[in-house]
């Protein structure tokens, strides 16, 4: 939830207003009400700032255009919590000398006691967010004495809860101070010339692979090539690793897609393939980690929770244990009295930053004994530090709002860890295990071909469905989890309403919605559930419903009972339908996709949403 960006050199070559704006439209994923740079000239700070998109703000007023001989500026892109989404209330955020001046992702929890005592020792608020106590209490550190780098020390010693901030001073116009606390923040640096600050790596990519990846509780110091890392707790200077990174901003950038999410789904083979390269022996950590706990947990959100119902389903399959899975909000709530020591939880997370999940797992460990197997995206982010194993998806990174890639890659790498299951075991014969294998490394040239060959099918699709506002999703099996995450994604990005159900118990309630042209979409894999599906497709369509289905490439029966069929293509047999939720869920996205185009919508940027949600 929001990004935080900012930059200081000693370069005068550099065009600051303008790696300021790229810098933080590269994270704008994050959040996108309102937009704000401050930079600083002549020991005065200068602000602008406004509600909207940034593409929007720059047009209005500029936003690039600073003063030529700044050295220094910090740029925010936020996802309103506290205050609506208001010139007012859009970052940096000032004190009452307007010389301190604050960028900040996170939240602060009791921001309500300390904004009246700030209050009542005159300090003047211009804003409602919680963010703004942050640079009165700085000031008012300053005012009793203290330096800068000690006023924001002091100062965060008061506030509960949690932040990546960067801040700066019109009186020190050669450094930016900031500070983590469970709000990611990464540091890039061009040594001797500038250095960068951000919630997200790609936002500087493009000018520095070099980075430091900042842990809770530090501060850094940076100047124009040059930083600084000391520990928030005891003040003391610390050491840390410079990284370089690998992969290319091409990776985080459109590639002459026109959006970010299609470019993601059409990178889902190649994501597919690095990923069914993830090392044996970690696969096989995990797999005996499962294989002797008595009780496993999966929990995540959105996206990746659906990711986890099929997972756990394919686990649980070669496994022959039940596998619990709970949203990660409801984790400590549902197992306050249950949780048993020495229990596996496994925790699905893209960003790794989830601040519902990371707490699920840190709750868990406080408790138990708990061992904790975690699955992300994302290298050295939050959920990492409190894993005690981690598989690194390798989907790269993924921008668009709407996780696509990610979520086929999660899939995926569960489906391998419960291959090695099943080789561990030993249930399985060995033939049998060898062609689980071969359907699973076929599902990247399935969806390779799916889409290169469908596309016009899902446009029409999408074009006949025009007028229709509520959707069912609806399933049977593990395709429940393929209908809940395609249903999310038309939800997301199309702005329709729509209810991902099991088929099955759609009659027990939902059901009743339906009437003449009311559009009902079937997953209808060719697996031990088709059968009882062909009754549940009969009952819908006996109501008026439009069946539109989602069927293997020879498909007869369901297709021929439904208005739309989209054709997968995969030899519908036991081996290649258990995996799926991976080879199925892609048509899912791209019918999102296109409804968003059809409706005049931005795909990468659904309304009210952010990419990672660091706020309960
Ligand atoms: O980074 P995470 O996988 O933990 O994120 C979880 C959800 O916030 C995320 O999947 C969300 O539902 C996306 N908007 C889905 O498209």
């Amino acid at each position: 939830m929001c990004g935080i960006f900012g930059i200081i050199t000693n370069q005068n070559n550099l065009s600051l207003g303008k790696v300021v704006l790229e810098g933080i439209k590269r994270l704008e994923y994050r959040g996108y009400d309102s937009c704000g740079i401050v930079s600083l000239s002549n020991s005065k700070l200068f602000v602008k700032k406004d509600s909207g998109k940034i593409d929007e703000i720059q047009k209005k007023i500029n936003l690039a255009e600073i003063p030529n001989n700044s050295k220094l500026a910090l740029a925010h892109t936020r996802w309103a919590t506290h205050g609506a989404p208001t010139k007012i209330n859009s970052h940096p955020h000032l004190d009452c000398s307007n010389k301190i001046a604050i960028v900040h992702n996170g939240i602060i929890e009791n921001f309500i006691e300390l904004r009246k005592d700030l209050i009542n020792q005159g300090h003047i608020f211009k804003s409602d967010t919680d963010t703004e106590v942050i640079p009165h209490l700085i000031e008012q550190k300053m005012k009793e004495g203290l330096n800068f780098k000690d006023s924001i020390v002091e100062a965060l010693k008061l506030c509960n809860g949690a932040y990546g901030l960067a801040v700066c001073h019109a009186d020190y116009p050669d450094l930016i101070i900031v500070v983590r606390k469970e709000s990611p923040l990464v540091i890039g640096i061009e040594e001797g010339k500038t250095t960068y600050l951000a919630s997200d790596i790609p936002a500087f990519l493009p000018l520095t692979r070099k980075c430091y990846i900042m842990e809770d509780d530090e501060l850094a110091v940076l100047k124009a090539g040059e930083v600084d890392f000391y520990d928030l707790k005891n003040d003391k200077k610390i050491n840390k690793e410079l990284q370089v990174i690998e992969w290319t901003i091409d990776a985080a950038e459109k590639g002459g897609y026109e959006h970010f999410m299609l470019k993601e789904i059409y990178e889902e083979p190649t994501a597919m393939q690095r990923t069914l390269k993830i090392s044996k022996d970690l696969l096989q950590v995990f797999a005996n980690i499962l294989w002797s706990a008595e009780n496993i947990y999966i929990t995540a959100a959105g996206t990746s929770f659906y990711a986890s119902l099929a997972g756990k389903f394919i686990v649980s399959r070669f496994l022959g244990k039940y596998i619990q899975a709970i949203e990660c909000s409801e984790f400590q709530t549902q197992l306050s009295n249950s949780l048993k020591n020495n229990s596996v939880i496994i925790a699905l997370s893209q960003s790794g930053e989830t601040i519902d999940t990371v707490e699920a797992i840190r709750w868990a460990k406080s408790k138990k004994n708990v061992k904790i197997l975690t699955i992300t995206n994302v290298v050295g982010s939050t959920l990492t530090r409190y894993s005690d194993n981690v598989i690194v998806t390798q989907a790269g990174p993924e921008i668009g709002v709407a996780a696509t890639k990610t979520y086929c890659t999660q899939v995926l790498t569960l489906a391998l860890i419960a291959l090695e299951i099943a080789k561990l075991r030993k249930v399985e014969l060995d033939s049998d295990i060898e062609k689980y294998e071969m359907a699973l490394k076929s599902t990247p040239q399935i969806i390779e071909k799916f889409l290169n060959e469908n596309i016009d099918e899902i446009k029409n699709i999408v074009n006949t469905l025009e007028k229709s506002v509520q959707f069912f999703f609806l399933a049977r099996g593990i395709s429940i989890a393929t209908a809940k995450e395609g249903g999310l994604k038309l939800k997301e990005v199309a702005c329709r309403f729509i209810e991902g159900y099991s088929a099955a118990h759609a009659k027990h309630g939902p059901i009743s919605l339906v009437r003449e042209g009311f559009p009902i979409i079937f997953i209808a894999p060719p697996d031990e559930t088709y059968q009882r599906l062909i009754g549940n497709v009969m009952e819908f369509k006996a109501r008026g419903g439009k069946i539109i289905s989602l069927v293997v490439e020879d498909d007869k029966t369901i297709s021929e009972l439904s208005d739309l069929t989209i054709r997968i293509p995969q030899p519908g047999d036991k081996y290649h339908n258990i995996f799926s939720p991976i080879t199925f869920t892609p048509a899912l996205q791209l019918l999102a996709y296109y409804a968003s185009l059809l409706h005049g919508l931005d795909p990468d940027k659904p309304l009210n949403l952010s990419k990672t949600v660091t706020v309960h």
